[in-house]
């Protein structure tokens, strides 16, 4: 499985990074899953650059940019010359202050031009009786592989992170039963955009309150891997989930 640790801003300083990724390297060394971790960017470069472990990084974001007069920006260029190799796009949170389909798709073309894998997030709001959610789902991954290659499509990872999961408890989070719909839904509309064969090698991730208590359960339904907020941010925690990883 693919085990992210998207670190969001929980760690602030240069030690909690350096601890956090020490407990990465060990699981690395010893698990059979793939770990990958999204440091804040000031901290990206500072633990990837020279980086020889089975650790893996991800940005959490990055630029539309293609540098040069962009104060403030981290390009995908950047995160590339860090040595990472994934990128986290379209999370909640920045689509929350602002980015739009538009922008999740253009960042997603960055990524795959500078050779990173993008990890691209979907996820509805709420759920409503009408059902209209399915449909939110089919147009954000509309927006996303619309204007792809099919070789490109088939890089893409997929997170599916409803919004009402993200942040919470492990009791509030997806039950197994309706992450395997969720899993056959998205499935269905990747159809729409990639032959049937690729379609079923997609990548996908499921994120929102993933703990050490719900893990091993959601990794019998059907999911390649997770993304995981705060749980990633504790050394025990984040050791006790990457080991209950069925
Ligand atoms: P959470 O965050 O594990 O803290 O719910 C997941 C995410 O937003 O990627």
């Amino acid at each position: 499985m693919l085990i992210v640790a998207n670190w969001k801003a929980y760690v602030e300083t240069s030690e909690k990074a350096k601890r956090l990724h020490a407990v990465a390297k060990r699981l690395a060394a010893t698990s059979m899953h793939d770990i990958v971790i999204a440091p804040p960017a000031v901290y990206l470069g500072y633990l990837s650059i020279g980086n020889r472990t089975k650790v893996q990084f991800a940005s959490q974001d990055l630029s539309i940019s293609e540098g040069g007069a962009a104060t403030g920006e981290t390009t995908a260029v950047q995160v590339t010359s860090t040595g990472a190799s994934y990128a986290i796009i379209g999370h909640s949170e920045r689509r929350a202050r602002g980015e739009t389909d538009d922008t999740v798709s253009a960042k997603v073309e960055r990524a795959l031009a500078e050779g990173l894998t993008p990890i691209v997030c979907i996820g509805e709001k709420e759920r409503d009786a009408d059902a209209r959610y399915l449909a939110h789902l089919r147009d954000q991954i509309a927006a996303v592989y619309g204007s792809l290659s099919p070789k490109d499509r088939a890089r893409i990872v997929l997170a599916y992170e409803p919004i009402w999961a993200i942040g919470k408890t492990a009791s509030e989070a997806i039950t197994p039963v309706d992450l395997t719909e969720m899993i056959l839904y998205i499935r269905k509309l990747l159809t729409e955009h990639l032959s049937g064969k690729a379609s079923t090698k997609t990548r996908i991730l499921y994120g929102g309150s993933v703990e050490p208590g719900n893990v091993r359960a959601l990794s019998t339904s059907g999911i390649d891997g997770f993304l995981i907020g705060h749980a990633s941010t504790d050394a025990a925690s984040f050791g006790a989930l990457v080991k209950a990883v069925a």
